[in-house]
């Protein structure tokens, strides 16, 4: 028999464990959401959760809190593995006054922040909160302010991942959006600044929750989100999914995972991938699938700016990340969203140490008065930015078209990248045969009895001198040119010889990114 005192332990941790009550789990699974510790229990490895703060409890007593004092305040913290790795969570519970954050829920936040980055492991919160809790004013205001300077001071040390499912409203969104990944579940999950309501009053305009700051709002229209999941399950499953391709932190590789997929396996059908005609469009990620080892490739962001495809995966075990233009949709060409899509993950790799893998095949950058206006002058920069900082190992594949600025940006020698090869189907030029006949031959073109054969016969000179790989490879633009089936044993090959690779860039605060 357990000693009084035992005994009062397993009683508060009982307690402490039923959040807000029985009622409230129960409308909490009405709603088809999980409770804060059935999500831990999912997301971490069976067993291997460490509670901490367990009997923390807010301190204030105006408008009636005094009445509602929850042990752990609204959220479960601690740590576990996932995989077998060290990770700390944070979850809210929204069974307890709304999983709303005041300084006590806050302090316990900002405490696996600081753990996770004294020992150097990634942290994940799982976000269920009406926000900051409105009864402790400033207080609450303040818990917010001091996470978001830990998710900075975090940010490119440890990855930080957020799961949002439940509201997430106010400044609140503003602590997922400082950390490296965000994950929402279709139908139970929004993000906003300011709710329908205040947008109906303010605005005159109508809107649901689901339209305003749904999963798929996010993930497809503004880019908040990374991941979307049909349910909390699914969603969980992916974060530890996600996790097996990111280091612990910035010091250490990511983790290798031997693959039964043969290096030097050639993909016959990559050969013949490229259309005939120049302007028909394929998919890149069918070309990415072929090379990487087999099912690796994790695509991130993959309802956003889909011109542009990003995501992890393996060659030959080791975790590389993947940038790739895609012909499928606008032709490959790179608008605001594809540039700031790309600029972020190649920053996301190269702070993590996972070399860069590049395909290419770009005609450019998307012309028109929304684009220019629309700024994409400074946020193309953000993505030419990003390459030329990166450090990590850069490989590029030209399989088609590299025009213009796009050509340069998208990993080429100019911008440090430290192996290129290309198919034989490359064409790299200022611009296309068309576009550049247009203007160097405009006088000729005018003045000619025949100006489509003549322009037809400048076509196939300006192709025949440009549109392939040669010419850059007579100067050492490309490394080499190789058959499109034998990119998988070249690319892992280059990988290991860049394994040591060391770069640096100048001492300084921080660079000055195009914002
Ligand atoms: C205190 C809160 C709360 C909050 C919800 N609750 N939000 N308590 N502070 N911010 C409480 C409710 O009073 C209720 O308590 C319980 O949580 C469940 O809320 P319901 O409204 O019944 O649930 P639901 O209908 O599902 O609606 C959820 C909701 C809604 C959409 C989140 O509660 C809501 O709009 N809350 C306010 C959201 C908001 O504007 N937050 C402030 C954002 S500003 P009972 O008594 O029933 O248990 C912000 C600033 C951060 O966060 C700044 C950082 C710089």
């Amino acid at each position: 028999m357990a000693s009084e005192k035992v005994q009062k332990l397993r009683y508060l941790q009982q307690q402490s464990k039923l959040g807000g009550g029985e009622e409230a789990i129960q409308r909490q699974h009405e709603r088809g959401k999980l409770t804060a510790r059935e999500r831990i229990a999912k997301l971490l490895d069976e067993g291997s959760f460490q509670e901490l703060d367990a009997f923390v409890t807010h301190k204030s007593t105006a408008f009636g809190l005094d009445e509602r004092v929850y042990l752990g305040d609204g959220v479960v913290t601690g740590y576990g593995t996932i995989h077998g790795r060290l990770v700390y969570v944070f979850a809210q519970d929204f069974t307890v006054l709304g999983g709303s954050l005041g300084p006590a829920h806050a302090a316990k936040i900002l405490k696996v922040q600081e753990l996770a980055m004294k020992t150097g492991a990634p942290l994940i919160g799982l976000n269920d909160s009406g926000g900051a809790r409105i009864q402790e004013g400033v207080l609450s205001l303040g818990g917010y302010g001091d996470i978001f300077t830990n998710n900075v001071l975090a940010s490119g040390v440890i990855p930080q991942i957020s799961v949002i499912m439940g509201p997430c409203a106010g400044g609140a969104v503003y602590s997922p959006a400082l950390t490296d990944f965000t994950f929402m579940v279709q139908g139970t999950s929004h993000m906003f600044i300011t709710g329908p309501e205040v947008i109906k009053s303010v605005m005159h305009e109508e809107v649901t929750f689901e339209e305003l700051g749904g999963a798929e709002t996010h993930n497809k229209i503004s880019g908040v989100a990374q991941f979307m999941a049909e349910d909390e399950e699914k969603c969980l499953d992916m974060v530890r999914r996600l996790l097996t391709y990111l280091p612990q932190n910035n010091m250490e590789d990511p983790p290798y995972e031997a693959s039964k997929d043969d290096p030097t396996r050639a993909d016959e059908a990559l050969d013949a991938i490229i259309p005939e005609n120049p302007n028909e469009p394929y998919d890149v990620k069918e070309v990415i699938k072929r090379v990487v080892d087999l099912g690796s490739f994790f695509e991130v962001h993959a309802h956003f700016a889909p011109n542009v495809v990003v995501g992890f995966a393996r060659l030959d075990g080791m975790v590389v990340g993947v940038v790739a233009n895609q012909p499928n949709v606008l032709a490959g060409a790179l608008d605001i969203n594809a540039s700031t899509k790309a600029a972020r993950f190649v920053r996301t790799c190269d702070a993590f140490n996972i070399p860069l893998v590049t395909f290419v095949d770009v005609p450019g950058f998307l012309p028109g008065t929304a684009q220019e206006h629309g700024g994409i002058i400074r946020h193309g920069a953000k993505l030419i930015y990003a390459y030329c900082e990166a450090t990590v190992p850069k490989l590029a594949v030209v399989m088609r078209k590299a025009y213009g600025g796009a050509y340069i940006v998208m990993s080429s020698k100019h911008v440090r990248s430290d192996f290129n090869v290309a198919w034989p189907t490359a064409e790299i030029a200022v611009m296309g045969p068309e576009g550049a006949v247009s203007i160097i031959y405009r006088r000729e073109l005018s003045n000619a009895a025949d100006p489509e054969a003549l322009r037809a016969q400048f076509v196939a000179e300006y192709r025949e001198q440009f549109a392939n790989p040669y010419f850059a490879a007579s100067y050492g633009y490309l490394d080499a040119v190789i058959e499109p089936s034998q990119t998988r044993a070249v690319l892992i090959n280059a990988l290991q010889m860049l394994q040591n690779k060391r770069q640096s860039n100048p001492p300084k605060k921080h660079g000055n990114m195009p914002l």
